[in-house]
């Protein structure tokens, strides 16, 4: 179907069936220009909270679409690509989870947002990366805290809160995907430029960032900054939203290491969504997201631990 179209029809089925359609940074920009709203991972999830719509069209990855149904039961929620995963969540599994949780008893546990129902349902409480730091801080200082999915956003938040976390070693492919050498080889050409980075990216580009936060940390920052140059390591999606919030200002996508499976900053996952996808999902209200009651319940839990600590 011709795009124009494609829109058309979005268009008149979002009216039909009462739809919103959340979009992620990192979704093409098709996607984010007919988006109800665009944001991060922890506004996405205020505005599902928040929904009065019958049918969530998440534009986004699987994690961030369970989310969504955890906090909508009633409403039908729907994602183009049902293999829309993320690293993280996949390489955090429940039968390894349980095991490595026995390990540490008297710990609570803190689960980055990018993690399946099943984990939230065996976490104190969730966050994500706009909210990492306050969270962890909301416990004693002395109180132990395990620290899951990603290693990279723990370690970062053991340097700022000044705590041992115990960390589960997860990463992900986009983030750790970042050279420094070529960031440092970019960085001499544009000696003005500001680097800012998503704190999923490894401690060794962190070091040598000027700015560190969330997608939507690093959208306020750089539109609010006087600078003109801009160094980002994080998706590349993000770059459509800088451009018109952030017109006249250089963005520079951070290198990538060549003999990556990733050469390019490209979440795989979060491009698997793509327009035609998202109009049959909303035509056929297929693939639908679906939790069971039991699990909603216990992974409803720390998630509004989240939003009430937010
Ligand atoms: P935020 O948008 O919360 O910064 O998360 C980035 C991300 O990797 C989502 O998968
Ligand atoms: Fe997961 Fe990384 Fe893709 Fe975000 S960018 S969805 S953390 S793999």
């Amino acid at each position: 179907m011709e795009k124009d179209i494609l829109i058309q029809e979005i268009n008149r089925l979002r009216k039909e069936k009462n739809a919103v359609i959340l979009a992620h940074y990192y979704q093409e920009k098709d996607i984010q220009d007919i988006a109800d709203f665009v944001g991060d991972s922890l506004e996405l999830s205020k505005k599902a909270a928040a929904t009065s719509a019958d049918m969530i069209v998440f534009a986004g990855v699987h994690f961030m679409a369970e989310t969504a149904k955890i906090l909508n039961p009633e409403k039908t929620v729907v994602l183009p690509d049902l293999n829309a995963g993320c690293s993280l969540a996949d390489g955090c599994k429940a039968e390894d989870f349980i095991k490595w949780k026995a390990q540490y008893p008297g710990h609570k546990v803190v689960t980055y947002i990018n993690c399946s129902a099943d984990i939230k349902t065996l976490s104190d409480v969730v966050c994500t990366s706009s909210n990492a730091k306050k969270i962890i801080e909301s416990f004693p200082q002395d109180q132990p805290i395990l620290f899951a999915p990603d290693r990279n956003l723990g370690k970062y938040l053991q340097n700022e809160t000044n705590r041992d976390l115990v960390l589960w070693d997860g990463s992900c492919i986009v983030h750790e995907a970042f050279s420094l050498d070529k960031l440092i080889a970019l960085y001499k050409e544009y000696p003005k430029a500001k680097i800012v980075a998503h704190p999923e990216s490894e401690t060794q580009i962190l070091k040598v960032a000027h700015y560190i936060g969330s997608t939507s940390g690093m959208l306020n920052y750089i539109v609010s900054s006087d600078a003109e140059i801009f160094i980002v390591a994080t998706e590349a999606g993000i770059l459509h939203k800088l451009a018109q919030d952030a017109p006249g200002k250089t963005l520079i996508p951070a290198p990538a290491y060549e003999d990556n499976t990733c050469a390019c900053s490209e979440c795989a996952f979060m491009k698997l969504n793509t327009l035609e996808k998202l109009y049959r999902c909303m035509k056929y209200g297929y693939p639908e997201i679906k939790v069971s009651e039991e699990t909603r319940l216990k992974a409803l839990v720390p998630i509004q631990r989240m939003l009430e600590l937010s």
